[in-house]
Parts: structure tokens; sequence; C-alpha cells
């Protein structure tokens, strides 16, 4: 696409990126190719220069993978402004898992000795980065209540070491979400990297570059693909010079690329992502409703409920309430075991953002082996299930819960 100044986002989501390819194919094919041809020397030192543009290895870069990056990149920064007014650049480097993603991030804007503020309710695969092997390299992480505004404020007065601050809104398993705006500013007067992760949101949802954040991150494999075909991340940066600089050294030296295929079913599954969300998002508005309605389930975590504690900040800087819910069965852990077994059509799978409705019971699964006392103060009940709401028609949804509750 030539011009998308002033494109729609779902225009974005389906041409966005797309450059029109040297055999005329309708669709950017799989470019399954490790390295790329020169036709002479000129071209070649020109191209390794940077004065002309072309591909050299695939570690470094992939025709593919550059459609599936330009695109996420037009999605976070869609009507956005940078500070002179004009529309917001953005860089993209898709990576191999949305944990490649997250390591690149780090790696290239922290070094030993500095420390990372976050909070307690990160995806569980940050949180043992965070804990078993950035202290190996000597960076720590200091864990803030980041509801308390004053309380992060405190801790950045006291810690001159504090380099980077790392946000993930919303999050499992409550979908407890933080105040981008507030704390972004916060962290950027005291001069810190700002990143947040934005998996359960999507830029459908909220754009974290509007509150001037430095980097977003996502695992792809989530709703941005949203078929579950492939495992992907993606980090997606404001300063184009540091991107192409330390962020992409550190992607290519730490061997965190994509490929090909995998790009391509990415691509693929954005062009639909904006229709996609619309109706991820009404389903489970009325999913959530109906369960908040009904007598065996004690509590619905879910955004668009205004019985949400988080829900006036998610309605500030969300679109709607998304597509994610969790709820508490009354009758414990016995009845979260037995509603899963009588499910007829959701999925009984881990992860999230697919086109089908997928359950899991934490308890049973991933937390079985977090003992209960540590899994309650994660608000981790014995029957809480999560729910990634599907596409599929309402009423079957609704039927399906119906039925395995009862
Ligand atoms: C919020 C969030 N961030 C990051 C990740 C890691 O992504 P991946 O599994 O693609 O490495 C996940 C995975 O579930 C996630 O939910």
């Amino acid at each position: 696409m030539k011009n998308t100044t002033n494109a729609g986002f779902d225009t974005l989501c389906i041409r966005g990126g797309h450059t029109g390819e040297s055999n005329r194919a309708h669709l950017t094919p799989v470019y399954a190719t490790s390295t790329y041809t020169f036709d002479d020397m000129q071209q070649a030192i020109g191209v390794f220069k940077g004065d002309e543009k072309g591909y050299v290895y695939g570690r470094w870069g992939n025709p593919t993978i550059t459609e599936a990056e330009e695109k996420i990149a037009l999605l976070e920064a869609y009507k956005l402004k940078n500070s002179s007014g004009e529309p917001l650049q953005l860089k993209a480097l898709l990576h191999s898992s949305g944990m490649s993603a997250i390591a690149t991030m780090i790696l290239s804007n922290i070094k030993s000795g500095q420390r990372i503020i976050t909070h307690h309710s990160l995806y569980g695969g940050t949180h043992e980065l965070l804990e078993k092997v950035l202290p190996g390299l000597g960076i720590d992480a200091v864990i803030v209540d980041f509801h308390d505004v004053n309380k992060v404020e405190d801790a950045l007065k006291t810690d001159n070491n504090i380099a980077l601050m790392y946000l993930e809104t919303p999050a499992n398993p409550t979908l407890q979400c933080i105040d981008l705006e507030a704390l972004s500013t916060l962290g950027k007067s005291f001069g810190l990297t700002v990143c947040v992760d934005n998996t359960f949101a999507t830029p459908y949802l909220q754009q974290p570059f509007k509150y001037d954040v430095d980097f977003v991150m996502h695992s792809t494999t989530k709703f941005l693909n949203g078929h579950g075909t492939a495992i992907g991340g993606v980090v997606v940066g404001r300063d184009i010079a540091k991107m192409n600089g330390i962020v992409t050294k550190t992607h290519r030296l730490m061997g965190g690329n994509s490929n090909a295929f995998d790009a391509f079913l990415l691509t693929n599954g954005l062009r639909t992502f904006g229709l996609r969300m619309e109706r991820h998002c009404s389903n489970a508005a009325a999913v959530a409703s109906f369960l908040a309605g009904h007598s065996a389930v004690s509590k619905v975590n879910y955004l668009g409920l205004s019985s949400h504690p988080d829900h006036k900040i998610a309605m500030r800087q969300m679109k709607n309430g998304g597509a994610m819910l969790s709820f508490e069965l009354k009758g414990g852990f016995d009845a979260g075991v037995s509603f899963m077994n009588k499910l007829q059509m959701c999925t009984n799978a881990v992860s999230l953002g697919t086109c089908d409705t997928l359950v899991s019971h934490p308890a049973s699964t991933t937390h079985m082996g977090v003992s209960r006392e540590q899994r309650l103060v994660f608000h981790i009940t014995d029957g809480l299930i999560r729910m990634s709401v599907g596409m599929e028609n309402l009423e079957d949804i609704i039927n399906d819960l119906e039925q395995a509750i009862t």
C-alpha cells in the first residue's frame, strides 16, 4: 500500500506493509530461502552498506517477515502523532516467540548493575526470566504494586540504578489493569526506558505509544495470528535509530529471527484482525453478562463489567472490555474439573487469542505445582476458569457453558 496516512484500521490490517512482488503474486509468498544473491559487486557493496535496499541473509531479514513487521508497526501507530504533530513512525522486529522478543528488548536496553522496575501480574515466562535468568547477568527486578503510583515513585527515588520500567496490562488471571498514562509519565520523568507487553489487549484495544512508551512487545502467537498456527513475537519501537542499531544487533546476534512460513501465517491472520477482534470482544461481553447472572458463579473478572476493580482504568485506555475473562465456580476445585470435563464445544487448552474459544482450569493444570497459599496470593482460586472467548456463534458458546456448569 503506497500511502497509509489516512487509511482505516481494517484497511491497514489487509493492505498495510504489502508492497507487491516481482512475479506479481497476489499475496507475498513464503520466501523459503536462507540467503540472497547479488547481480554484481557494486550491488552487493550497496546492500551491505545500507545504501541500497535488499536482503543479505535469512537471519537478518526476509520479505515475508518484512510484510508482517510493517503491518504490526502501522497498527500500533494507527492515528498517533509524534511530538511534531506528524504521523508516528514505528519499527517492528519479528521474533521466533514472544519470549524472544521480550528478551531482545530487555537485553538491548539494560546492562549489568541496572535494575528493572515491574509489578506482580506478569506473564509467568516473563516473571521467570526476571527471577531466574537475568539476575545471573547482574540484572535484578524491583517488584512494586503498580496500582499505587506513589509507591512506584518512592521506589524510583530510592534506587538510582533502575533503568527500565516493564508493564503488562491487562494481565492474567483476573485481568488486572494498570494506568499506562500515569506510569509512563512517571517512568519518563525519571529517565527510564518504558515498555509494555500488549499481548492481551492488542493494538485494536489499546495503543501504549499514545502514552509515549518506548517499546511494545507482543506474543504474536495470540490474537495477532488469531488461528493458533504459529509461535511468534514482536518488538515495536519508536526510536528508529535505536531499533536499527542495538535492538537489531541483539535480535540478529541472539538468533531470535522468525521464519518465512510463520510470518506468512501471521500476515494472513492479521488481514482479518480488526474484524476478528470485533467479534471476540462482543462475544466476550455477552458471555461475561451471562456468567455474572449465573447462580453457580461467584465472581466474573471481565474489564467491561463495572464490578471489575480496574474497570475505570480499562475504559480510559482500552476501546472496550476485550476478549479475555475469568470466573469462579462456587463449587471450587471439583466443580472446575467437572466443568472442564463436561464441555462439548469449547476447547480445553492453555494459550489465548485463537478464533475458537479456549478454556482452562489453572488450579488443576498450569498451577498444579504451585502451593494453594501461593496460588491464592495471585487470585488463582480453586474454581477459577480462564476463558479466551472465541468467534463462534454466541448462542453456541453460551449453550456449551450452560450445560457444563450445571
Ligand atoms: C502476555 C504474554 N506475554 C508473552 C508471552 C510469551 O509468548 P510466547 O509463548 O509466544 O513466547 C505470553 C504467552 O502466553 C503471554 O501471554
